[in-house]
């Protein structure tokens, strides 16, 4: 079993998943300018790492600095999560009043990152207790593709380098369905195109959630 029994839904929350360098950042910039252009629903755009003080503490763990076990690290995700789920103003208390929230990362995140930093076990026991999202949206792209969109960036993170990356994918794959199977939406979009390209597809999977019907 790759996910808790337990799980269940939270309505009215999606999420962006990919490997590094697939976009789901520039497609939440693009996401908000759509949903700002509509009166309605009420939207929230998040991310993981948060900016809260566990997320500054992952950044700096992620750039290679502090030297942490990854079980630390798989730790400290968990830790943010669990904040940025059920603290006040949080993904659940805004989902649950009828907000449409959308998280760029969220669980998968952790069963392919840690999952494959420290192996299966540890993420999948700290994140079972955590709702699924209504819906995901995995942005699928070459390893070969993601890294040379990267190759600009200033400072590499402990996990962008080709070995790893090649197997995020994989793993992606591997894991996903395992959340279709539990009852969430599961969209894969082609993000080798351009922004907007890719922002037409990520919106017709997000319209097949009831928030964006109504
Ligand atoms: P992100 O902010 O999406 O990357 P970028 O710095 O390119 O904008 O995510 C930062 C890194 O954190 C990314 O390599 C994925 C990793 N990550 C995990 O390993 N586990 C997690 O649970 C999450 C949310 C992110």
């Amino acid at each position: 079993m790759i996910y808790g029994r337990s799980m269940k839904i939270l309505r009215n929350f999606a999420v962006f998943e990919g490997c590094d360098g697939s976009g789901t950042t520039t497609q939440m910039g693009l996401l908000r300018k759509r949903l700002q252009a509509r009166s309605s629903p009420p939207f929230f755009l998040t991310s993981e790492p948060t900016d809260g003080p566990i997320g500054r503490l992952i950044r700096s763990a992620l750039g290679g600095d502090a030297g942490l076990a990854p079980e630390t690290v798989a730790r400290l995700f968990a830790a943010d999560r669990g904040e940025h789920l059920f603290a006040s103003g949080g993904i659940a208390e805004r989902a649950g009043r009828g907000e449409l929230v959308v998280s760029d990362r969220y669980v998968p995140s952790s069963l392919v990152y840690q999952g494959l930093a420290c192996g299966g076990d540890l993420p999948r026991i700290l994140n079972e207790d955590f709702p699924a999202p209504e819906l995901i949206v995995f942005f699928d792209l070459e390893s070969e593709t993601a890294l040379e969109r990267m190759k600009n960036r200033e400072k590499r993170e402990i996990y962008e380098y080709p070995e790893f990356q090649a197997r995020v994918g994989e793993s992606y794959r591997r894991i996903l369905p395992s959340f279709r199977d539990r009852g969430t939406l599961l969209f894969t979009v082609n993000a080798s195109g351009s922004p907007e390209e890719v922002a037409g597809e990520v919106w017709r999977a997000l319209s097949h959630m009831p928030i964006l019907k109504a």
